[in-house]
């Protein structure tokens, strides 16, 4: 099944490496993203339709959907945009909560009652959303972050459960490290990048972090007809991350 697809946070990262190979795949790809000009010198590179803006707007997403129609029927949607965004519990304050879920909850779901309303109407489709791992396990100082990924596997399960008789398959995935520009915020100093990747890529028994090509596969993947029976899922793209509780010692072979 192909047809247009929204695909936010196109500009860069993961949303950019989702947005090349779904175009690779034959959809008409609409990217969404709130740096315009980084999202068109994506939309030029790669050949997909722009549409700037936040995701924490409604406004925003109907335009998406308008665009993708406007090309071909809307059958695949990818709530891919997200912030990181860190501090401790004590350490938050109003804003921080509201413009947080903003971005990280409320985008997100806005996208799915979007996309399923539209998609409802057109005979199907299928939703993918970006969680992460910190939906399953915590990362020290991510309250807000954590807590809207875990909701998303909600929101995923609901879609499916609601809109399976309508032709409608929602799935997350739930990626663990990626090399891509939100990892630079969180690199250790003191180490060139090269080496502050590696460091990072300790987290996984595979001893590195994912390529964003890596996850955009599974992406892709869950949007195809080859994924006609999944739906309602939280496929782990992490390299077995939350798989591991213990991280000293390996087996001799
Ligand atoms: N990088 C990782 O290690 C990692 C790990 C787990 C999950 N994730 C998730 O993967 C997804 C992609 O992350 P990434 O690493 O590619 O991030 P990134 O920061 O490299 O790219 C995110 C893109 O989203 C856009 N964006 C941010 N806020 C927006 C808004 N309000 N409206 C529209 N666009 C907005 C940014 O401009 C940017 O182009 C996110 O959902 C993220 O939470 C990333």
């Amino acid at each position: 099944m192909t047809g247009s697809c929204v695909v936010t946070g196109a500009a860069r990262g993961l949303g950019r490496a989702t947005a090349e190979l779904l175009v690779d795949r034959g959809w008409s790809v609409v990217g969404v993203d709130i740096d315009e000009a980084a999202l068109a010198e994506a939309a030029e590179a790669i050949g997909f339709a722009a549409v700037a803006g936040s995701i924490a707007d409604w406004s925003t997403h109907e335009r998406a959907a308008d665009a993708a129609e406007a090309i071909a029927p809307l059958a695949g949607w990818v709530n891919n945009a997200a912030i990181d965004l860190q501090g401790a519990a004590h350490q938050v304050d109003e804003r921080h909560l509201e413009d947080g879920l903003a971005v990280l909850l409320r985008g997100p779901m806005a996208g799915i009652a979007v996309a399923t309303r539209r998609m409802a109407a057109g005979g199907g489709g299928s939703i993918v959303t970006v969680s992460s791992i910190q939906a399953v396990a915590t990362f020290p100082g991510y309250y807000v972050y954590g807590a809207a990924k875990a909701a998303l596997l909600q929101a995923t399960r609901s879609v499916a459960v609601d809109y399976g008789p309508h032709g409608i398959r929602c799935n997350a995935v739930l990626p663990g490290t990626i090399d891509t520009p939100m990892l630079d915020a969180v690199l250790p100093a003191g180490l060139t990048r090269a080496e502050a990747v590696a460091r990072e890529g300790e987290i996984s028994p595979m001893g590195r972090v994912a390529e964003a090509g890596e996850v955009a596969a599974v992406i892709a993947f869950l949007l195809s007809a080859e994924a006609s029976y999944v739906s309602g899922a939280a496929i782990a793209v992490d390299g077995a991350t939350t798989a591991r509780c213990y991280p000293y010692g390996e087996i001799d072979l």
